[in-house]
């Protein structure tokens, strides 16, 4: 049994939009699953009901199972001892986790005392480990420090502790590395691998950027337009692509200019729920499309095993003769620092 299981989740709002549709997911234990796409494309929302958080006055079809049962049946009490148990979630910034006016001792032991039902000594001393697990320098006076005094990447280190707090199954990070540094990224990056390595945690990763995603992700999905591209293991995905907006975004990414390769933006806006174009909602940016891309939705198929695509003309499928097949391993990924 898998530990988050989207089941063909669709999210209707007033006015009968859709904010995603047909959405399909699965997270094993230890396991870090990306979901990438462009702004607007469904990623927080998915993850949001995740955690039962449907948006204001929006209905849902489908199924969101966490651990085997479905979270969007739940009452109100049951969903509040799955977040923070089973399910955590981070954010890209990290004072929405983070209390400005009250020490970081303070909050991390309130979580502490209340879910886990600790003492207040013992709060405190598991407040100063998980500290140390997401590496604070000096414990034991971080906890009497207010959120101010550290650093961005230092605040979302805590953030992270505060999620740890009640040893969850399952992380969602949203965005966390985005407004960090590229060097300040690389250590919440290693962070997270030695957590799932050393917890078992299974983490859900969400991030625009692919490059990033390569360098984390043992297995990808896409999103565009509320409804998933392209999904499959991360090397499939980046280095034998099978769906146009997937190969849009590499070409997109500015590590391969830095390498020499031509950046080439995608043309166009993205699509959002009320700019949603008929048939496959990539079909006005898309090079590939044909007359039907505008009117038929096309299904996501498994091209190969494991390796889904949604895509009606599937141009990747056999590379054209002369063909240079993209390859985005542009940093090494966790693996192979092991492995070297
Ligand atoms: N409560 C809501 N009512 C109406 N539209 C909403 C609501 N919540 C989100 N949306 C819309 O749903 C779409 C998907 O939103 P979501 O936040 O999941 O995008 P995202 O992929 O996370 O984008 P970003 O990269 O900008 O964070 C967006 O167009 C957003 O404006
Ligand atoms: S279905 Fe058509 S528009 Fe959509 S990605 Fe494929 S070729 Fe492009
Ligand atoms: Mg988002």
């Amino acid at each position: 049994m898998s530990l988050l299981e989207v089941d063909n989740l669709s999210i209707l709002i007033r006015g009968g939009r859709n904010l995603v549709e047909g959405v399909s997911i699965t997270v094993n234990a230890g396991e870090i699953v990306g979901i990438a796409g462009e702004s607007g494309s469904g990623k927080t929302v998915t993850a949001m009901t995740s955690l039962g958080f449907l948006p204001a006055g929006a209905t849902s079809t489908g199924e969101v199972r966490v651990n085997g049962v479905d979270v969007l049946s739940m009452t109100p009490k049951q969903l509040q001892s799955v977040r923070g148990t089973e399910v955590a979630m981070v954010f890209q910034d990290p004072m929405t986790s983070l209390h400005p006016m009250l020490n970081i001792g303070t909050q991390l032991t309130e979580h502490l005392r209340v879910h886990k039902g600790l003492g207040r000594k013992a709060a405190w001393a598991r407040a100063a480990e998980l500290l140390e697990m997401v590496r604070i320098p000096d414990p034991t006076s971080a906890l009497t420090a207010f959120p101010h005094r550290f650093s961005g990447g230092m605040r979302q280190r805590i953030a992270i502790a505060m999620a740890l707090a009640c040893d969850p199954k399952l992380l969602i990070a949203d965005e966390i590395t985005t407004a960090l540094d590229v060097t300040v990224q690389a250590g919440i990056l290693d962070l997270l691998d030695r957590l799932r390595k050393e917890t078992g945690m299974a983490v859900v990763f969400i991030t625009h950027d692919l490059a990033v995603m390569n360098v984390i992700a043992d297995r990808l999905y896409v999103m565009y337009g509320g409804r998933l591209a392209e999904s499959g293991s991360i090397g499939e995905v980046l280095n034998s692509t099978r769906h146009p907006y997937t190969r849009a975004l590499i070409e997109a990414l500015p590590e391969g200019a830095a390498l020499g390769k031509a950046l080439v933006p995608i043309p166009g806006e993205p699509s959002t729920p009320d700019r949603r174009p008929s048939g496959c909602a990539f079909n006005p940016r898309c090079t590939f499309a044909v007359e039907s891309c505008r009117t038929d939705v096309p299904e996501l198929r498994e091209l190969e095993p494991g390796h889904f695509a949604a895509c009606a003309v599937d141009p990747f499928g056999s590379l054209p003769e002369g063909a240079i097949p993209l390859d985005i391993s542009l940093a090494p990924r966790k693996d192979q620092h092991v492995a070297s």
